[in-house]
């Protein structure tokens, strides 16, 4: 179960200046037939993440099997949307120190920082590695450039064999590497053409990796179907999609909320807060609307950004993130120091709940507005709730701006000037312009 307290956002707790009050929550009530209409109109493209949670997992359950079987390591080689949604599942699911425990191991090729890449190589080994080229569009530099260096590093390494070594998730027509894989006979997953990078987790682009390393992922699309359910009730105060959505919609719009912290108080949660940034940032990030996702982590943040979001700028909604029941607890016992008398019997956990509820009541003191989402257990279940709904929330925000929440026109605007300075055929227009835009500097050398 999923619980979503949003009592220190009412303007009955904060007050009328910074808090907002249910009656403007309901005002927007009259707005959802119409938008419904409009989500139900767009299911089958824009909104095609609403289609994840049925999907038939016969075959990419048959191809994780046999990695789960031959291989040591695995590697995703992508980024963004195809990369943040592999590694919150891994993290969310099979906890922290995955890696030092548990086989295959799992390593995300996402930059083309040459140290990382370094870094990566070293603690795999080819012969026993199976990677996973995922790309949308078949083209992202960074993609491309760390599987070409690899594809060459198998060549050489393990001979003719290299083509059993890689699988390739990929538009299924478009693009260069489905070309590839086609011709080559690389096995090969598609990413529905209709599925943006960043609400796709929930597609073969994040569910290979989850199932090579071990996650039911039944049961992640079942808590996903059970969320699609919750968020298609149109009752604003019932949905948890619509209530995130008009909550933010209305702190951004009305009481100068640009910024929306996402607190996790699980560590577990963390790679999760990562990947809301990216979905929260890029979906709504547009004609000068939205707001700038920030990521914190408690009790962590507390000694570094909590003195910002309680005393600085009022321009700040924070979301936290609680797990009710964690796997392990450890409590103090034995002999205690008669100055720490007070912690005696408590347990690690106790103290992070207290910790965050101390932080939580200094927001209300500060008329800070924040939300509580807390999760029972972090499970595949809980997982694959807590994805759907913020995939929804986003969806139906980019409604309520009236923006295109699914495409990335300034994204693509940088990566087409990465191809100008590269020298990619057709680009050489993006190349003068970025020498023009580039023309004058100022620069102090130390
Ligand atoms: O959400 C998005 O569309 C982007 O963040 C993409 O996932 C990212 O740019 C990578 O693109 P691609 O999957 O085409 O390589």
């Amino acid at each position: 179960m999923i619980k979503l307290d949003y009592s220190n956002v009412l303007s009955e707790r904060i007050g009328e200046e910074h808090g907002i009050s249910l009656e403007d929550i309901e005002s927007f009530q009259e707005q959802i037939p119409k938008i419904e209409e409009e989500i139900n109109l767009r299911r089958d493209t824009d909104f095609y993440f609403m289609n994840m949670p049925f999907q038939n997992l016969e075959r990419i359950k048959e191809v994780g099997k046999n990695i789960r079987e031959n291989f040591e390591y695995f590697v995703v080689i992508g980024i963004g949307g195809s990369a943040l949604g592999n590694q919150t599942l891994n993290e969310s699911i099979n906890g922290l120190g995955y890696n030092y425990k548990k086989y295959p191991k799992f390593f995300v090729l996402d930059n083309v920082d040459p140290e990382k890449f370094s870094s990566v190589l070293e603690q795999i080994d080819l012969k026993k590695t199976v990677f996973n080229i995922i790309t949308k569009s078949g083209s992202t530099t960074e993609t491309v450039a760390n599987f070409l260096v690899i594809l060459n590093m198998l060549k050489s390494y393990v001979g003719e064999d290299w083509k059993k070594y890689l699988i390739i998730t990929t538009d299924p027509q478009r693009g260069f590497l489905r070309k590839f894989a086609d011709q080559e006979g690389i096995i090969s997953f598609d990413i529905p053409k209709n599925l943006g990078g960043r609400f796709s987790v929930l597609s073969n682009v994040g569910l290979l990796s989850a199932i090579s390393s071990g996650i039911d992922v039944e049961e992640l699309l079942e808590g996903s179907r059970y969320a699609y359910t919750v968020c298609s009730n149109s009752k604003i105060l019932e949905n948890p999609a619509y209530l995130i959505g008009v909550i933010h919609y209305i702190a951004s719009t009305k009481k100068g909320k640009s910024i929306s912290v996402m607190m996790s108080y699980s560590e577990r949660l963390s790679l999760f807060v990562d990947w809301y940034r990216q979905l929260w940032a890029e979906s709504l990030g547009k004609e000068g609307l939205g707001q700038t996702p920030v990521k914190a982590i408690g009790s962590i943040d507390q000694h570094s950004q909590i003195q910002l979001y309680i005393d600085g700028p009022k321009d700040k909604i924070v979301t936290f993130l609680k797990v009710e029941s964690m796997e392990r607890d450890f409590k103090i016992e034995g002999d205690v120091p008669a100055e720490l008398e007070y912690l005696k019997g408590k347990s690690l956990k106790q103290i992070l709940d207290a910790l965050m509820e101390g932080t939580k009541t200094a927001l209300i003191k500060a008329s800070v507005p924040n939300l509580t989402i807390s999760i029972e257990k972090l499970t595949p279940y809980s997982i694959g709730m807590l994805i759907y709904i913020y995939e929804m929330a986003t969806g139906f925000s980019g409604l309520l701006y009236g923006i295109n929440p699914f495409d990335q026109p300034a994204v693509e605007e940088g990566k087409n000037f990465v191809y100008g300075l590269m020298g990619r055929e057709e680009f050489e227009e993006k190349l003068q312009e970025y020498n023009l835009l580039n023309k004058s500097s100022s620069i102090l050398e130390v």
